[in-house]
């Protein structure tokens, strides 16, 4: 393990590959469905990389803005087809005037920021009373409601992620501290994909650079993880049983309203 920051400019180009086109991810209309409610009309993304939920969102208004700390992933995101507002910036300091939208959201971002707390304290800034922010992605501190084969093969990722992520309930508890009126969390997406044997060398989940879980690795601990894998493998077919690779992962939505 070598830092618990994440380069993106390096593995922006190879980014997607987690969104293969025909996957209907539920957070994603976790998402349309809250700006349905919100009647939004002035939508940012914080930490939007290649801008596939902006995209997304782009059905239900014009003005949807990205913002984002990596210069390769906005320049990813500047090849979607939408026509996405994009800055560069940081999360702690929002380039946005106060009150500014009605929608605020993260999506798998939140642990990257270097102070969590400050990163809500503008959102609240920057939205407009009534406006709305949720915190999207997964909560490691959830004890025994995921099964992540990552965390059991690649040693050292899962107590990194306890130290990367915030717990859900300190995010509910920043919310509440700045401000934010009818807090709330709910599973948005369960993530549930079974790898039968070999197929799980398939999973493109599994490649050195699709999550910051595995890019922070160095090759040697990533390759480490692979040979584990791999012996797993050859002593399952030597003794003929079924192995199986489970992502078993509940993603969580964090809402607060701004009063
Ligand atoms: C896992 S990616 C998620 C991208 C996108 N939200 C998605 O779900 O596909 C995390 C993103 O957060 C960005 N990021 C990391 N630290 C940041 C910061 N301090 N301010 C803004 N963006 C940041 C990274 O550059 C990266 O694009």
């Amino acid at each position: 393990m070598t830092s618990l920051q994440l380069n993106y400019d390096q593995i922006a180009t190879e980014y997607n590959q987690r969104y293969p086109s025909a996957q209907q991810w539920e957070r994603g209309q976790a998402l349309l469905k809250l700006a349905g409610e919100q009647k939004a009309v002035s939508v940012l993304e914080v930490g939007s990389g290649t801008g596939y939920w902006l995209t997304l969102l782009s059905q239900t208004t014009p003005s949807v803005f990205g913002m984002d700390y990596s210069l390769g992933m906005l320049q990813q995101a500047q090849k979607q087809p939408a026509p996405l507002m994009l800055s560069r910036g940081t999360a702690v300091q929002l380039p946005y005037q106060n009150a500014s939208f009605d929608m605020l959201y993260c999506v798998d971002a939140i642990h990257h920021f270097v102070d969590h707390q400050a990163f809500i304290k503008e959102a609240h800034r920057v939205l407009k009373p009534g406006g709305v922010l949720a915190v999207i992605g997964h909560d490691p501190h959830e004890e025994g409601v995921s099964a992540w084969y990552i965390y059991t093969y690649f040693d050292g990722v899962y107590e990194t992620d306890k130290k990367r992520y915030p717990a859900g309930v300190a995010v509910m508890q920043w919310m509440n501290e700045q401000g934010f009126k009818n807090i709330s969390s709910e599973t948005v997406e369960r993530i549930l994909n079974i790898h039968d044997g070999r197929k799980v060398l398939d999973d493109p989940f599994l490649k050195h650079s699709a999550t910051s879980q595995l890019a922070l690795l160095s090759d040697e601990a990533y390759q480490a993880g692979m040979e584990k894998i791999h012996l797993a493998l050859e002593q399952a077919e030597a003794r003929e049983e079924a192995i199986q690779f489970r992502s078993e992962i509940p993603v969580k939505m964090f809402l607060g309203y701004k009063p």
